[in-house]
This record gives C-alpha cells, structure tokens and sequence, in this order.
C-alpha cells in the first residue's frame, strides 16, 4: 500500500481507523482530512492533516497531489437519520462528493475504498441471511445514494479500470467518536447511559434486530479488503459483512451481567423505527468468507465486555 487520503477522518470510523492505517504504513504515509478538524489529543491528530471538503474536486486534487496519494479511504457522507433530515444536502455530499472522489481517483490512478451498508437494501430485500446479490430497494435517501454509490463503484471499475472496493458495513458500536446521526447510534449510546446512569430509553422497539460488528473487525475489515489479491474479488464494491445480530432487550441482557440494575425502557421515534424496519435482520456474508477469508472476531458477548471495560476507563472523573 502507497500513501493514502481518509476523507470524513473526524468521524466515528475515521477516528479509528487512521490510526491503524498509521500503525500499518507508517504514520506520514497516511492523510487524515474533513470539513473539520481532527478533535486535539485524539490519536487520529497526531499526522498530517488537510481539510478537504469532499463536494469541491480541486480540494480533494490538491490533497492528492500534494501528498502523492495512492488510495483514498473515502468515508465522508451523511448517515441515515441525518440524510433523512436533509435529504438534498445528502445527496450532494453522498453522491456528489463520491463522484468527484472517483474523478480525482481516475486522473491520478488511486484505488478507493468505499463503504456501503446495510441501509442499500429495503423493505422489499429478505430480510433474514439477506443474501449478497438481492433486490435493492431501499426507502430513505441514505439506502438510494448506498446502492447509487456501490453501482457507480462498479461502473469506474469495470470502465475505466479503477480498483474501487468496498463493504456493506452493518451498525458499528465503538468508544473513541460517537456516532453520527445514524439508525443504530442506540447501540452506542446505551453502553455511556449504563455506566453513567444504569439506565437508557432507547428509541427503537425492544425486539427490532439489526446486524451489528464492533469497530476492531470493522477496521479490520477495510484493511483485509484493501490488501486482498483483486484476481480473487467478484464482489468488489459492496460485500456483505457480519458479525453479530441483535435487539434492544437482547443488549441489554448482555449488559445486566456486567451492570446487574441496568434497565431499559422504551421511546420509539417513528422516523429512525421505520427506517429501521426496512433493513435487513441479520445478512449472509458467505462471499466475503469465500473471495478475501472475511472472519469476524467479536460477538455480543466479547463486544459488551470490551465496551464497558474501556468506557469505563474514558469516562473515570479526572483526579
Ligand atoms: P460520521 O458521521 O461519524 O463521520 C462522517 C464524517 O464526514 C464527519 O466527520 C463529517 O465532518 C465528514 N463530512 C461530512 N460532509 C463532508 C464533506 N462534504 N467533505 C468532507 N467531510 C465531510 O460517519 P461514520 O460513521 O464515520 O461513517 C463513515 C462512512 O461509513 C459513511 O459512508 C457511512 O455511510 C458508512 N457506514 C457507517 C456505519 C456506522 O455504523 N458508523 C455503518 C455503515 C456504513
Ligand atoms: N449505522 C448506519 C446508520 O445507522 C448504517 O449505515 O446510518
């Protein structure tokens, strides 16, 4: 691997995953960019650094240029709940900002990787082991500009030659940023309420189950993708991945048997329960085991232990 650009680097993947790119390559050989800056003290801001906003090309060209990028991780995007608010800035920033990341990519010869999700497929995908090529209908401006984005990563691929790969991630629980604005930031946010109130109201229904994978295999997972041999990869741009599936009640049990009074009640935001609703409950991740030996290594179990290990460490009063 060359020298690299991570746009949407502030973000709750980028925070994590720069510096493992850092600790992988060599920290001066990985660029760390957003609209904003990197929070100070936080590993991903210790290296170079651009701001780059994703929806002007002559941004990301210059970032390029002037470091010699190789390949961009292109992260930048609006999640689900936000996209939903603001559907036309979504769409800009989702698709605008991938296109011109494609450009830049085709005129200078850098791979790029892209993430995807679960939220490219709909109410009309099935929706239990959803299978790797299915229908793709998805309902929220978020799942249309995901599948818009995995085709049009097909597109540069199979024209004009270009290494495009990427995942479709499902939600991802994690300690460093706080999620984004998306569907399964719950999962989240219930392991901070727990430690610091044993208590969380969660804004999906008890038993809505979702995929989910905690950020060590997610992280993982972009960089085995990268580094797979390409003459192996049918799937380029949008495997599925999994982890683990869950609901609510069922996390909540988890956490019990590391918070015994834990509890957890209910306030269902109908926006964030449909969108929910038309996203698979677990998928079938079989091609990514097949093409580049995808495993995860975190289950419900290994994830909450974990989780509440460190959050516990991050939120400890200052002496
Ligand atoms: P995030 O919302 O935490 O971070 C996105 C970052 O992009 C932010 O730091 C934001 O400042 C930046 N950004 C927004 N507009 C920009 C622009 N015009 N130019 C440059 N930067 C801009 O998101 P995340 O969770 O880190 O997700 C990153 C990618 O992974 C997205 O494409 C998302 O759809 C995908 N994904 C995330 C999850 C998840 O659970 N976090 C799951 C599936 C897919
Ligand atoms: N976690 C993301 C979201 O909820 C899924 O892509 O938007």
């Amino acid at each position: 691997m060359g020298r690299i650009l991570v746009t949407g680097a502030a973000g709750q993947i980028g925070s994590e995953l720069v510096p493992a790119l850092r600790e992988r390559y060599g920290a001066d050989r990985v660029v760390a960019s957003d609209l904003r800056m990197l929070p100070a003290g936080s590993p991903a801001a210790e290296g170079p650094f651009e701001v780059v906003d994703c929806v002007h090309v002559s941004e990301i060209e210059a970032a390029v240029q002037r470091h010699e990028i190789d390949a961009i991780y292109h992260l930048a995007a609006l999640l689900s709940a936000v996209a939903e608010e603001q559907p036309r800035v979504a769409w800009n920033v989702n698709m605008g900002g991938l296109y011109r990341v494609l450009e830049v990519a085709r005129q200078h010869g850098c791979a790029v990787f892209l993430p995807s999700s679960i939220g490219a497929f709909g109410p009309t995908t099935p929706r239990e082991a959803t299978p790797q090529d299915t229908l793709q209908r998805p309902t929220t401006i978020y799942g249309i500009t995901k599948v818009s984005a995995e085709l049009l990563c097909d597109y540069y691929h199979q024209r004009f030659g270009l290494d495009t790969r990427g995942i479709r991630l499902p939600g991802l629980i994690s300690h460093v940023a706080k999620p984004g604005g998306g569907t399964t930031d719950w999962a989240v946010e219930i392991f901070y309420q727990a430690i610091r109130y044993a208590h969380y109201t969660c804004f999906l229904r008890a038993d809505c189950c979702l995929d989910m994978m905690y950020m060590p295999d997610a992280i993982r997972a972009m960089i085995e993708l990268m580094e797979a041999d390409p003459d192996r990869l049918i799937h380029r741009n949008a495997f599925n991945l999994s982890a683990m599936h869950f609901t609510p009640e069922r996390l909540a049990q988890e956490i019990r048997r590391h918070v015994p009074d834990f509890a957890i009640d209910y306030d269902v935001d109908p926006v964030r329960q449909a969108i929910a609703d038309s996203w698979p409950a677990s998928v079938d991740d079989s091609a990514a085991r097949e093409e580049w030996g995808w495993q995860p290594r975190y289950d419900i179990a290994s994830t909450t232990r974990d989780m509440l290990e460190r959050l516990r460490e991050k939120l400890r009063p200052a002496r």
